[in-house]
């Protein structure tokens, strides 16, 4: 049986009081046990205050970003084992914002991927198609040209390690949420596409997230479809009233 995760991506926002006050509040309001997985993806600068924050509590953390090298001259990067030092579990790769400002390509989010396995992170590792590849009826090839691309490289013990969000660009930060049906069709294609390249098995092991602009008041229809095992969440992970009303909508 999945667990559901839900992850916040607060991106390029809140500054350190912000931050460490949100948390705080996040670990109150969670407790010492958590229904459902959770983790937080703080900007960089943060992650080392946050890590003090959660430890101890069911609140995991996560960045947004890495580099697939372990160390030497790439400046301004950050190395999937320095992730870990300060804490990380997790690490987003290939959010859509990373494919479209800063160029990245399905094959560095492969070997981002491979290289954050390899440091013992769990890549939560994104596609999904823009407004007018879904409206040219191309959804399904271009999700799956980038699981080819980013994820099916990767072996049968490596995928295991992955979560997957499925984020369609058009409603990421747009108000304009897939409807439940939109979103499971393809998280349904992406079981079989796992089933097809691994087997049954695995497929039905990974957790495979929704993303783009899900909030407490949507979180429930798309969080009940059966391919649907949790949420990438960006703007409304911002608050704890909104973060965790998406994670208590969880079925
Ligand atoms: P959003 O962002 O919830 O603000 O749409 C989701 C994401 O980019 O992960």
């Amino acid at each position: 049986m999945r667990r559901t995760f839900i992850a916040g991506n607060w991106k390029m926002n809140l500054d350190r009081q912000a931050a460490v006050a949100l948390v705080r509040e996040l670990v109150e309001q969670v407790g010492p046990q958590s229904r459902v997985d959770l983790a937080v993806c703080p900007p960089a600068v943060y992650l080392e205050a946050v890590a003090g924050l959660v430890a101890g509590s069911p609140i995991g953390l996560g960045a947004q970003n890495m580099y697939h090298e372990t160390s030497g001259a790439f400046t301004g990067e950050l190395s999937p084992a320095m992730l870990v030092d300060v804490g990380c579990r997790y690490v987003i790769l290939g959010h859509s914002e990373r494919r479209q400002y800063f160029g990245e390509s399905n094959e560095d989010v492969f070997r981002k991927a491979q290289a954050a396995l390899a440091a013992g992170l769990t890549p939560i590792v994104c596609l999904g198609e823009r407004l007018d590849e879904r409206e040219a009826g191309r959804t399904r090839e271009v999700v799956e040209g980038q699981f080819r691309g980013s994820l099916a490289g990767l072996s049968a013990d490596e995928i295991q390690n992955v979560v997957i969000a499925y984020e369609p660009v058009w409603a990421i930060g747009t108000g304009k949420v897939a409807t439940p049906e939109q979103a499971e069709e393809v998280h349904a294609a992406l079981r079989s596409m796992l089933e097809n390249r691994y087997n049954a098995g695995i497929a039905e092991r990974i957790v495979i997230q929704y993303g783009g602009s899900v909030k407490p008041d949507n979180a429930a229809q798309l969080l009940g479809q059966p391919n649907i095992d949790g949420a990438l969440v960006g703007g409304a992970s911002l608050t704890a009233s909104g973060f965790l009303g998406i994670a208590n909508a969880a079925p």
